[in-house]
């Protein structure tokens, strides 16, 4: 009996604890991090081209330095962001991540954990957990991620992707999209990382897994 305990325990320590976040979903975050800075450093220099509204970005906050240079980086940036996404996207549903890390998400949750958020009350006992604002955040993100894509890829070939073009209801449009999903991106990074650095632990997690 006393073996068996023993034994028992020593299973125990010698098996490492488990990550809080998986290797794979450490690397695939962080190079989509990366990614998405190019493209959008990069997609403010082409949108300066030609703007769609009554401002320009700073070129110091831009990338390629004028516009044949800036769809260079745009489209090499794409590939790396579109085949991380596809990893992600393929990983995410086949190991259950998705369905057990962001779902379910329920009107009630998000007005409650909204509210504890506000008033400093959410706990951040648990890193294994989601609370229910930062399911919608992700789920949000990740849906608004694809369409980013979509928008692009329509823009890109729109002879060859004439459906996808006509999905988003012209060429017009799915410049309009493609600008709105990247200021969403754009507000939930400084939201995003704000609150990366108000939970360190959770920043811990995300590099280094515990
Ligand atoms: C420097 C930039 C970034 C930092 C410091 C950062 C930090 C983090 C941290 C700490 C987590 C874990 C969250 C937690 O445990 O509460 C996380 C998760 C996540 N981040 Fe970021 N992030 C950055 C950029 C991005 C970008 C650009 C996107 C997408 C546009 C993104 C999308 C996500 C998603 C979807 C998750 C949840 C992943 C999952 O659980 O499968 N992040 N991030």
């Amino acid at each position: 009996m006393t073996s068996l305990a023993v034994s028992d325990h020593q299973t125990e320590t010698a098996t490492p604890a488990k990550a809080i976040q998986p290797v794979w979903v450490r690397m695939v975050h962080w190079i989509n991090a990366f990614a998405m800075l190019l493209m959008i450093m990069s997609g403010w220099q082409i949108y300066n081209a030609s703007p769609l509204f009554g401002f320009t970005f700073s070129r110091s906050i831009t990338l390629g330095g004028w516009l044949g240079g800036a769809l260079l980086w745009h489209f090499a940036a794409m590939w790396l962001l579109m085949v991380n996404g596809l990893i992600y996207l393929a990983l995410g549903f086949a190991t259950g991540r998705f369905r057990k890390k962001l779902l379910p998400i329920t009107p009630g949750g998000v007005i409650a954990d909204t509210k504890a958020a506000l008033t400093f009350k959410l706990s951040h006992d648990d890193l294994s957990k989601y609370n229910s604002v930062q399911k919608l955040l992700y789920t949000g993100i990740i849906t608004v991620g694809v369409v980013i894509v979509l928008s692009g890829l329509s823009m890109w070939k729109p002879v060859q992707l004439h459906w996808l073009v006509s999905l988003f209801g012209g060429y017009d449009i799915a410049r309009y999209v493609h600008f709105t999903c990247m200021a969403l991106i754009v507000a939930f990074l400084v939201i995003h990382v704000a609150l990366a650095l108000l939970v360190p632990k959770s920043l811990r997690a995300m590099i280094i897994g515990r």
